[in-house]
C-alpha cells in the first residue's frame, strides 16, 4: 500500500507499491498560539516521545518559524523525514494564505525557507489535511470509505472532505457568514475570546454544520482540535444529519499526519 500527492488530493493508500515506507518521521504542526513536534511510528500513528511545544506569543515571519522548527529538530536530535503541516493554503511550496499568522507568511516560499532551516527537503501540507489523514487513518474515521467532512476548531477553523481513501484540503472556515469569515463565529478561539456558553456556540456551531450539509452531504462529521476532548459538552447541541464523531488524536493529529505526510512523500 502507498500514499501519494495527487492534483485533486492526497491519497491515503493505493495498492501496488514496490517501496518500504519510512517507518519514522518527525511531525511539526504550526499553530496560532504554538509550534508543536514530535517523532511518530509512520504504522500506527503513536508518538514516539513527549512531544516538544514552543509558545509562540508574539507572531513570527517566516525566516523566526524555521529557526523555531529547527529547535524542535535539533532537541529530538532529527535526521529522518520531517513533515510540516501549516494553518492556511499550502500550494506547492508556497503559502497563499495565512489568515491566523504574520502577514509575511503570505505568498512566501516556505517549503524552500524550511529545507534551508533544517538543511533537507520537508513535505508541507495544510494543518487540517495532516489531521484528515491521522483520523482517517488511524482514528475516528479509519476504516471508513464514506464522504466524510473533518473540521478541526481552534485558533481558525480547518477543513478537509475525505472520500474512498483520498483526503481533499479544504477551506470551509472561510465561508462568508454576516460579512465575516465563519471561522470569526465557530473557532473555538471565540468561544474563549467571547466567554461563550458551551450551549451558545454549540448552537452557533450547529447552525455552521447545518448549512455545510446542505452543499456536502457528509456520511459522516469528525469534529477535531483541543475542543473534542470536551465534545460531551456541546455535541449535544449539534443535530446533524450525518453520524458526528469526535477526533481520536485531539489536537494531535496534526503532528500525527504531518510525520504520515513526510514518510509517505519519501516514497
Ligand atoms: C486556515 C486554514 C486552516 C485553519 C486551521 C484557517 O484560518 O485558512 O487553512 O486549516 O485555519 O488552522
Amino acid at each position: 500500500m502507498r500514499t501519494a500527492a495527487t492534483e485533486a488530493g492526497i491519497a491515503i493508500e493505493r495498492a501496488g507499491s514496490f517501496a518500504a515506507p519510512d517507518m519514522k518521521a518527525l511531525g511539526i504542526d504550526i499553530g496560532g498560539s504554538a509550534v508543536k513536534g514530535a517523532p511518530v511510528d509512520t504504522r500506527t500513528g503513536r508518538l514516539l516521545a513527549e512531544r516538544i511545544r514552543i509558545a509562540t506569543p508574539v507572531q513570527l515571519s517566516p525566516l523566526q518559524m524555521g529557526r523555531t522548527i529547527a529547535k524542535i529538530v535539533a532537541e529530538f536530535k532529527w535526521r529522518g523525514p520531517i513533515g510540516v503541516g501549516f494553518p492556511g493554503v499550502v500550494y506547492g511550496s508556497k503559502i497563499l494564505t495565512s489568515a491566523n499568522l504574520h502577514p509575511k507568511f503570505l505568498g512566501c516560499d516556505m517549503g524552500t525557507i524550511l529545507s534551508k532551516a533544517l538543511h533537507r527537503r520537508v513535505a508541507l501540507l495544510n494543518d487540517a489535511a495532516a489531521a484528515g489523514l491521522a483520523e482517517m487513518k488511524f482514528g475516528a474515521g479509519r476504516g471508513f470509505a464514506g464522504k466524510t467532512l473533518l473540521l478541526t476548531l481552534g485558533t481558525g477553523v480547518g477543513s478537509v472532505l475525505a472520500y474512498h481513501g483520498t483526503v481533499v484540503p479544504c477551506e470551509f472556515g472561510h465561508l462568508p457568514h454576516e460579512g465575516k469569515s465563519y471561522e470569526k463565529f465557530v473557532a473555538a478561539s471565540v468561544r474563549e475570546r467571547e466567554g461563550l456558553t458551551w450551549k451558545k456556540w454549540g448552537k452557533r456551531l450547529d447552525n455552521y454544520l447545518s448549512v455545510l450539509e446542505q452543499i456536502l452531504w457528509p456520511q459522516l462529521i469528525i469534529i477535531g482540535g483541543g475542543v473534542s476532548a470536551k465534545h460531551e459538552k456541546f455535541f449535544p447541541c449539534l443535530k446533524t444529519r450525518a453520524r458526528l464523531r469526535p477526533a481520536e488524536f485531539f489536537n494531535q493529529a496534526g503532528i500525527v499526519g504531518a510525520a504520515l505526510w513526510a514518510a509517505e512523500s519519501k516514497r
